[in-house]
């Protein structure tokens, strides 16, 4: 099948989240099993400043929106065996960040009517656009209502996949005709209208052919107020139609066996050792106490309430007094931000906070730490916790989403599992979960082993999980 995948991150051009992961990696599994996939993406000014001389100029075109013509310039490469197009519009694009700004609707609604056009000035139709997350979700609307009397539109089966209902691209009820050129209709019959106001992320739900989620478990949890986000009732009528399809990782992308970014390559036969080398080589760079007899925490994370923050904070001085070294690596809310570098200073050599995005610096937290703590009061699938795994580093996690899908809590009596999970939004019940995994790790070291064999040999690719996309687009006719 010809599959366009519409997305508004994605590696290996940019990333600030899972997000840009997945669409750095399912395309190509996909690929595998015989699909033509093709991405778009917007082309930011990092993806400019990066790469503009490997694209090519592919079609120039303008479109209306908010009552003057826009240009839109599409810009191709090949990765592999998988087409990706940029739409370029300097004013909209090319910033400093990707999203965050006061007309971030106006500017995700131009690269959407962008997409739609671009189908018609390429005379590329493929058989099903597989939208992700807010920014792309009013595509399945576009193409049926705005275009809906053109058979080459309407032949086009969609598929939308939440990965997080949190961000709902929810904007006022003007942009309706002034930038998506919809008629009040689909206002007026609450089609895309939310609380006065119109939503991308519902337009994405109800016109979608096929509703996808990050994990079974996440599929089942918004259904319900308390994971729902206001937007359970109308999750409800399209819970038949909507599967929870748990993501996989790149595994040759973060392969401790080949990894460049880490000091010391290891496999599962020697990973207790070199990881103790990785960790020394992570205490000199980021001046911890250099020794290897000690446990270390790691956290790779956006630093939000969803990564459930706030347990930690409620626990300082308890996660002070344990014979830990943490190690986070994250940036987000100011609150939070200020805690941590608070932390650092009170905690010299034993804590370390560094604030920002760095992805060479994740792969060695990953490879060094014996523990990676993802606390998340929800989390749709989760991808720090499978590269954790990857590199024989015990998640600690809360029992939710994809969490709980994807972690096997330890079983001190069966000898099984490959991580920790506590089931409550508790800061009390983390931590004692946290003390267990102390315990096990200075008191049982045999049992540790077994753990970190576990996790290393638990599958994460997306070896099943393309099989189950590959399900659901058959099951589109
Ligand atoms: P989310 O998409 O909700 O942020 P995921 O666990 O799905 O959470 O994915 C997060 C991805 O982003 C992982 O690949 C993680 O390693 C990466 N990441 C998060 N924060 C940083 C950071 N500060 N620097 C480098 N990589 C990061
Ligand atoms: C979102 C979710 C995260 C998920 C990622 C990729 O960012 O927060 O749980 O892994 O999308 O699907």
């Amino acid at each position: 099948m010809q599959i366009l995948m519409a997305a508004a991150e994605g590696l290996p051009f940019i990333k600030s989240g899972g997000l840009a992961d997945v669409i750095g990696s399912l395309p190509f599994e996909l690929t595998k099993k015989g699909h033509e996939v093709r991405v778009v993406l917007p082309l930011y000014l990092k993806i400019a400043q990066k790469h503009h001389q490997d694209f090519h100029l592919e079609k120039q075109f303008c479109i209306d929106i908010n009552y003057r013509q826009a240009q839109v310039n599409i810009w191709a490469t090949m990765v592999k065996d998988v087409k990706f197009y940029f739409v370029e519009h300097q004013g909209y694009f090319e910033r400093e960040s990707m999203y965050g700004y006061d007309d971030d609707g106006e500017r995700f609604a131009y690269y959407q009517r962008a997409i739609v056009e671009m189908l018609n000035q390429l005379n590329y139709f493929p058989q099903i656009i597989h939208s992700h997350d807010w920014h792309t979700g009013m595509i399945p609307a576009l193409c049926k209502e705005t275009h809906g009397f053109d058979e080459r539109y309407r032949n086009i089966r969609h598929v939308y996949t939440i990965h997080n209902l949190a961000y709902q691209g929810n904007f006022g009820p003007e942009m309706l005709n002034s930038c998506l050129g919809l008629e009040w209709r689909v206002f007026d019959n609450g089609n895309v209208r939310y609380d006065g106001g119109i939503s991308f992320m519902k337009s994405g739900i109800l016109y979608a052919d096929k509703v996808t989620t990050v994990s079974p478990s996440y599929a089942q949890e918004i259904l319900t107020p308390q994971y729902g986000e206001h937007l359970e009732a109308v999750l409800e009528m399209r819970k038949y139609d909507l599967w929870g399809i748990v993501n996989g990782i790149d595994i040759e992308d973060w392969n401790p066996k080949t990894d460049r970014e880490i000091p010391y390559n290891f496999n599962k036969v020697n990973v207790i050792k070199k990881k103790k080398q990785c960790k020394n080589a992570l205490q000199k760079e980021m001046g911890l106490e250099v020794k290897d007899d000690v446990m270390m925490v790691g956290v790779v994370s956006r630093l939000t309430w969803q990564k459930g923050f706030y347990l930690l904070m409620e626990q300082l001085s308890e996660i002070c007094r344990m014979p830990i070294q943490l190690v986070v690596l994250g940036s987000g809310e100011a609150e939070i931000e200020t805690k941590m570098v608070q932390l650092e200073e009170g905690n010299k050599g034993r804590i370390v906070f560094y604030r920002g995005y760095n992805e060479s610096l994740a792969h060695r937290i990953y490879a060094a730490s014996d523990l990676f703590l993802m606390p998340s009061l929800f989390e749709p699938c989760g991808i720090s916790q499978l590269i954790s795994m990857r590199y024989g580093t015990l998640p600690l996690v809360r029992e939710t989403g994809g969490l709980r899908d994807t972690v096997d809590p330890y079983n001190e009596y069966e000898h099984s599992g490959n991580g920790f999970s506590f089931a409550n939004y508790n800061s009390g019940e983390m931590i004692q979960v946290l003390w267990n995994a102390i315990h096990v790790y200075y008191d049982c070291p045999k049992n540790w082993k077994e753990l970190v064999k576990n996790a290393m040999n638990t599958d994460v690719s997306w070896e099943k999980s393309a099989q189950i996309y590959d399900q659901l687009y058959h099951s589109l006719w």
